[in-house]
């Protein structure tokens, strides 16, 4: 989905540019996908298993800019890419159209300046534009940081996935699933 590219000031000062890919973003996205995977456990992949091409994150945000019912957005400071976020459909059937799926990383650098929040509250405008009634995720029931941004944002716990996530040292994390109504 297309949208409109909007600037935010930060709690630092700077400026942030919320706006759509383009296919110049594909490399940048990619070293952006490595570099978060190794700076937190809480995303769905290890670095090492990042493995697009550069002409595959192409056709990926291709896809991704011409679905109607799907979004992804960058975070820029100063010209370098500082994280993203979106929402994809949780499924095209007609029972599963009104929700979508939500998620977000940043680079570590750019934590706390307000950038999440800017990323949810834009995103959950584009979602019910799109048609949407309910923005859900999973988080792990560890990520402090994420669990106290969805709240802030106004996502409700509704339950919990056992043993969603095993770690490579062999623990297990549960899923914390929490849910936006979009309708209000
Ligand atoms: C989760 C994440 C997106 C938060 O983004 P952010 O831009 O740092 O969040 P914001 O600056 O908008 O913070 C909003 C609120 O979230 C809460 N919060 C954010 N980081 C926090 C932290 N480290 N500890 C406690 N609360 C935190 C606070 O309530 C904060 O409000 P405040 O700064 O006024 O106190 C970021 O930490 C991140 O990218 N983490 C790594 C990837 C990840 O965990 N993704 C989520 C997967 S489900």
């Amino acid at each position: 989905m297309d949208f409109s590219a909007k600037e935010i000031k930060l709690k630092d000062g700077r400026t942030c540019v919320l706006r759509p890919p383009t296919k110049e973003d594909a490399a940048a996205l990619i070293e952006y996908l490595k570099a978060t995977a190794g700076e937190t456990p809480y995303l769905v992949s290890y670095p090492d298993e990042i493995g697009f091409t550069a002409s595959e994150e192409e056709k990926i945000l291709k896809e991704r800019r011409e679905d109607p019912r799907s979004v992804m957005m960058l975070a820029e400071v100063d010209g370098r890419l500082a994280g993203n976020g979106g929402f994809v459909g949780a499924g095209s059937r007609r029972k599963l159209r009104h929700r979508c799926e939500f998620c977000i990383a940043l680079y570590r650098d750019f934590h706390r300046l307000g950038i999440g929040t800017a990323l949810i509250v834009y995103l959950m405008e584009l979602a019910r534009q799109a048609g949407y009634e309910q923005m859900d995720l999973n988080v792990h029931e560890d990520n402090a940081a994420a669990i106290a941004l969805y709240k802030k944002c106004g996502f409700i716990e509704s339950g919990r996935l056992h043993n969603a996530v095993k770690l490579d040292d062999g623990s297990y994390r549960d899923y914390i699933l929490m849910y936006k109504p979009l309708t209000e």
